[in-house]
């Protein structure tokens, strides 16, 4: 599906949505959750894909899971990604996902985590096609939301396999396809072939998603005008760095950016812990947001030492004292830490 020579910010029509932007939060085990997501929203994301689920989980109804699915406050369109290798098991976990009421139901067959591949989830099914396409069509008639694949360009080296994987989830029902253009076997050594997206984007009848090292306002503009995508998904780079969200839209739209300084970046830190604690209590959210401080502070000057203090942190007010006392935001008006 060529896109229309426009704006390379643009609104992307799904079944029973138009998604205002095409900027999104890719799948991220372990950070993709809804204090994260509620912090992209809030930085200029279009849509945020959770973390994957699992199907079996989700039908019996475990509690983790629901946690991963619930909508963020300020959520318009929920994504709920799931993992599972049998369309039995969409239909178990249909009415508890149908609950969350999701816009967009997005399945894995992209994680190369052995755990999760010996199941027949995840990037096994690009070894199964015709499962992947029984899951789209189960999906796409048992549920009002959109149902869409995200996958890598095939299993190893030896078995590039996108193209026709691609077909057989559009005849199925997909109506939206997002390409992590690696192999399994590569996980995430080497650079995304980006040529492979322009590749698919020239096949595919429905909107194509870049996911890959898109991790800079730049590198996100570079990947749409060199793959045509209608979106680009930036995983890695948004952690530490929601900013990079209104940054890629100001860039795509003409407009320059610039980098947050330190008291919005100290102020996004506090609503992110606030957001967790709210969502997950104060002694788990803690625990949580130690991996995303050292995201957002990794490379400032002088910030070794906030790192690792947090280590031991417990609490929302060793959190402040601890980011009150580093010289990262040693200038700051006091106000902010309340
Ligand atoms: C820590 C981590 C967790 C991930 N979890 C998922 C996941 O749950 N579902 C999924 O489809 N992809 C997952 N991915 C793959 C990303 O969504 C994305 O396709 C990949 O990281 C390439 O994009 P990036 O370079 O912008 O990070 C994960 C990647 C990483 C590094």
């Amino acid at each position: 599906m060529n896109r229309p020579a426009a704006s390379l910010y643009h609104d992307i029509p799904l079944p029973g949505i138009t998604v205002r932007g095409n900027l999104f939060l890719a799948p991220l085990a372990g950070f993709t959750d809804p204090p994260f997501r509620s912090i992209c929203l809030e930085q200029g994301a279009s849509m945020c894909w959770s973390e994957m689920v699992s199907a079996e989980a989700a039908a019996r109804g475990s509690e983790k899971t629901e946690a991963l699915m619930r909508r963020a406050e300020n959520e318009e369109n929920l994504v709920i990604q799931i993992f599972l290798s049998h369309y039995s098991q969409a239909l178990r976990a249909l009415p508890v996902i149908l609950s969350y009421r999701p816009a967009l139901i997005d399945i894995n067959c992209g994680c190369p985590v052995p755990k999760v591949v010996k199941t027949g989830a995840g990037s096994a099914l690009m070894l199964r096609p015709d499962d992947m396409a029984d899951i789209v069509k189960t999906l796409t008639e048992a549920s009002p939301a959109a149902v869409s694949v995200k996958f890598r360009s095939g299993w190893d080296h030896d078995s590039i396999s996108f193209l026709s994987f691609a077909q057989k989830a559009q005849e199925a029902g997909a109506s939206l396809l997002t390409l992590h253009p690696r192999t399994r076997s590569q996980g995430y050594s080497g650079r995304a072939d980006w040529s492979l997206t322009a590749q698919l984007v020239q096949n595919s009848d429905v909107p194509v998603i870049g996911s890959g090292d898109a991790d800079s306002p730049e590198r996100v503009k570079q990947m749409l005008e060199e793959t045509g995508a209608h979106g680009v998904m930036i995983g890695r780079g948004a952690v530490g760095n929601p900013f990079i969200f209104e940054q890629s839209k100001l860039l795509l739209t003409g407009s320059s950016y610039t980098a947050p300084d330190a008291e919005m970046l100290l102020k996004t830190i506090i609503r992110h812990l606030d957001a967790a604690i709210a969502d997950a209590g104060e002694k788990k959210a803690c625990r949580e947001m130690r991996k995303h401080v050292c995201a957002y502070t990794k490379g400032l000057p002088r910030s070794a030492a906030l790192r690792h203090d947090l280590v031991h942190a417990e609490t929302r007010q060793e959190y402040l004292e601890i980011l009150q006392k580093s010289p990262v935001f040693a200038n700051l008006d006091q106000f902010s830490l309340q």
